[in-house]
């Protein structure tokens, strides 16, 4: 597409990024990291080659016009920026994680360990984070070296707007006619890639199809001027109706992600290839499950009737039930679609117009973003009142995420925690990311007299023994870490994990275990019934307190997580650059998700078992220590007696 010359702005000032490549990356070498004396243990890199990592879709093709891949975000502020921090969609699609996907400081520190872990694997992780370097052949090494400064764009606009539905006559695209341009292209993209074996299968991986040519693909089929078209640039854009975009499908693309090193045997277990080699069957469905964000959507409520719900805490300007991604990650606002047209005249105003806020958890890592970036963040788009409004969505995100429900039965606080997500809770990256409960116990003077699940800012350390942690946590399977030269069991070595050891996060309104199984998203090591969208957690009351208040945590990064980064990097800086960033950020502060409190009722001394009447139960019990001292003897007279029995019978019921 050629923009004329009013138009085109200035190409951005390079980014600087801390970047290592080491000569250990060259295809099919095997390698040893952490062989120094005193270091870690030696860990033997995995052989991978580009094969085992192959997926169908688009592939890659630098020499083709074509391909020069993705044309620039800042081709598009001319008309879609700088209009409205709610719903211009640059001002706020580059705030999103998917903006800054190719410079997240721990991304970049993860790309180095997989690397390290499994040869060329950063190849794998381009394709989903830098999609239009990866389409540009600019990712061979497995590393960012090759870039171009547009490509650290990470997921930007015109790789979004040129996506492609990969099934054919399902949400079939209806050509808009504009300007003499009225043909559903999309058979004529996917025929080729039909004919040569590339049409995806099952969901995610990145198995993206981008239209060959210059296109704008939209959900909107009345723009009442095609601004991309002929008339101004002399060249046909053409600007093509697509339900697609407005489907969790094309979300999906990339929201599951599995690890096609691996294949699932008979016993549901995941083994590692033979290498250099194709996943046997490219089905997703057989490969180790990594994230299944889009899976655990899609076998929801939300899927099929949706959700309405009554505080309209999603979807912005969308009333009625929520069901897609975009419903509730791209919530409608009130305005014109561009610059020109957002200035209050009804015939411009779209009641329903989705956002590019794509707020999700990340609390952090914009921030970080911004700060490397140093004097170039205002013209890459990242302006602090950008930032802070980012910032102001994610934690509102969080907040609607879920409710506290606290009541007490007997001597015990039962905690319920529920989803009101689109998918589990927490969902998508498992390593560092978690979910807990602090409990804090006040005395009648306000006095704290126990805390569970205690946090300590300074150090971001979290005692977990007291309380329950929602999160996922993955690692090695006795096989993968023999061949790896690591310990068995969990860790975080994204590219070396092939087994689940815990997954108790909390599943969606409509979950059921056998589609979550089948999808590779079972809850492990925990149990949810059928149906169950919510979770309970007991603490037993200590002795003086008479009231507690309860607050929900998510924290985005945990020091356990960034350690690991920093400490098995053995290639480069990036691992202490994103742990110095956490540090310098916070540490990932834990967001108050929901704050409850409830006044504890004294329990009744006759309740033996706590469970909240005094009954035959406690009876029996008092029966069992007749004629001895102990919990029995309520009266504290050295016996249980008479007068005890007058106290049970005396509260009965
Ligand atoms: C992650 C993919 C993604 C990226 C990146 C993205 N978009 Fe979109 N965009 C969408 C989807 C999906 C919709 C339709 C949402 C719906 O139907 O609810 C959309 C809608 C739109 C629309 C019509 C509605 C509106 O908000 O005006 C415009 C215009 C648009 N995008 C422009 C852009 C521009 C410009 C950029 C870059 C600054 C961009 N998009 C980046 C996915 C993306
Ligand atoms: C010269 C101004 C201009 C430029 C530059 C421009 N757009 Fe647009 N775009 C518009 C207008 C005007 C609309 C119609 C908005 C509406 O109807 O609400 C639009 C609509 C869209 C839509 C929605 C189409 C639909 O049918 O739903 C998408 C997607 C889009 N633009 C993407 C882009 C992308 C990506 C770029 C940069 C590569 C870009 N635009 C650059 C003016 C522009
Ligand atoms: C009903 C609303 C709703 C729907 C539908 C929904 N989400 Fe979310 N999503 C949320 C909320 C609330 C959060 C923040 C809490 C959390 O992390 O789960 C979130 C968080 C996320 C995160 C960050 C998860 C983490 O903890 O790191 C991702 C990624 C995400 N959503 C993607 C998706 C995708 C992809 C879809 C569609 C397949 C989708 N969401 C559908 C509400 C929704
Ligand atoms: C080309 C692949 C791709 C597509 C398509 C895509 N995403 Fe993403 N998305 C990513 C990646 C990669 C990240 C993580 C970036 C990071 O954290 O560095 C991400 C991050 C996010 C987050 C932020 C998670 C957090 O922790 O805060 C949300 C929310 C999200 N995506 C929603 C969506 C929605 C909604 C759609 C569809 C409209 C979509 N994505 C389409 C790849 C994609
Ligand atoms: C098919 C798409 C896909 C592939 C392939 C992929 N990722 Fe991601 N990645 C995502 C999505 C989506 C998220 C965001 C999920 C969330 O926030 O919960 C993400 C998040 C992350 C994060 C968290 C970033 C943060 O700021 O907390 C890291 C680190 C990461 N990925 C590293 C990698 C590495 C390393 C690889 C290659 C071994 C890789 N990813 C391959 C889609 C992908």
């Amino acid at each position: 597409m050629k923009m004329p010359a009013p138009f085109q702005r200035q190409p951005r000032a390079r980014v600087t990024l801390i970047v290592g490549v080491s000569a250990m990356f060259a295809a099919g070498v095997v390698s040893t990291v952490g062989a120094f004396m005193g270091g870690p243990p030696v860990q033997t890199q995995i052989p991978t080659t580009a094969e085992d990592f192959r997926q169908p879709g688009t592939q890659p093709n630098a020499n083709t016009d074509q391909f020069t891949a993705t044309i620039a975000s800042t081709n598009c502020t001319f008309c879609h920026s700088d209009y409205s921090p709610t719903f211009a969609p640059f001002d706020t699609w580059v705030t999103s994680m998917m903006a800054q996907s190719a410079r997240d400081p721990v991304w970049h520190a993860a790309l180095a360990v997989a690397n390290q872990d499994a040869n060329l694997s950063g190849e794998y992780c381009i394709r989903c984070h830098a999609p239009g370097a990866w389409l540009g052949e600019r990712s061979a090494t497995g590393t960012t070296v090759e870039f171009t400064n547009d490509d650290f764009d990470g997921i930007n606009c015109h790789f979004c707007h040129r996506a492609v539905n990969p099934e054919l006559g399902k949400f079939s695209a209806v050509g808009y006619p504009i300007e003499g341009q009225d043909a559903d292209p999309d058979p004529e993209v996917l025929s080729p890639l039909a004919a040569a074996g590339l049409i995806p299968q099952g969901h995610g991986n990145a198995r993206y199809i981008i239209d060959p040519r210059d296109v704008r693909r939209g959900p909107f089929s009345d723009v009442p001027i095609n601004f991309h078209g002929s008339s101004f640039w002399g060249e046909p854009v053409w600007l093509i109706t697509s339900p697609f975009h407005s489907k969790s499908e094309f979300c999906g693309t990339c929201h599951d992600v599995s690890n096609p090193v691996f294949t699932k045997n008979a016993a549901g277990q995941y083994d590692l290839n033979a290498l250099n080699t194709q996943h046997p069957t490219q089905l997703p469905s057989q490969m180790f499950p990594e994230q299944r964000t889009y899976s655990e959507w899609k076998n929801s409520t939300f899927a099929t009737t949706g959700v309405e719900f009554a505080d309209g805490r999603f979807g912005g300007s969308l009333t009625g039930p929520m069901k897609s991604c975009q419903d509730c990650h791209m919530p409608d606002q009130v305005g014109g679609g561009c610059v020109f047209w957002d200035t209050g005249d009804p015939f411009f105003t779209r009641q329903n117009m989705p956002s590019h806020s794509m707020a999700g958890s990340n609390t952090w890592v914009i921030e970080a973003v911004a700060y490397q970036a140093g004097g170039d963040a205002e013209s890459m788009g990242l302006t602090p009142e950008r930032i802070q409004n980012s910032k102001a969505r994610t934690v509102q995100m969080l907040r609607d995420a879920s409710d506290l429900a606290l009541t007490q039965e007997g001597s015990k606080l039962k905690v319920r925690v529920t989803n009101q997500g689109g998918h589990k809770l927490p969902s998508g990256y498992p390593e560092g990311r978690r979910m807990w409960v602090n409990v804090k116990f006040l005395n009648a003077a306000g006095v704290l007299v126990a805390e569970r699940g205690a946090y300590d800012l300074s150090s971001a350390t979290l005692i977990t023994a007291d309380t329950k942690v929602y999160e996922a946590r993955h690692g090695s399977s006795a096989e993968v870490a023999a061949a790896a030269g690591i310990p068995a069991g969990e860790n975080f070595h994204l590219a070396l994990a092939n087994t689940k050891f815990k997954d108790n996060r909390i599943p969606p309104r409509g979950f059921t275990n056998a589609a979550f199984a089948a999808d590779g998203c079972a809850p492990v090591d925990y149990t949810y019934a059928d149906g169950q969208y919510w979770d309970d957690t007991l603490f037993a009351i200590p002795a003086d307190a008479t009231q507690a208040v309860v607050t929900l945590n998510y924290q985005t990064s945990s020091r356990e997580y960034m350690e690991f980064l920093r400490d098995t990097n053995t290639t480069d800086t990036t691992g202490q650059t994103a742990f110095d960033l956490w540090t310098m950020f916070g540490k990932s502060a834990p967001v108050d998700m929901d704050t409850a409190a409830l006044i504890l009722v004294a329990a009744n001394p006759a309740d033996l078992n706590g469970d909240g009447f005094v009954n035959g139960a406690d009876l029996g019990i008092m029966l069992g220590g007749w004629g001895q001292p102990g919990s029995t003897d309520l009266n504290h007279d050295g016996t249980t007696d008479g007068a005890d029995l007058g106290r049970v019978l005396g509260s009965w019921g």
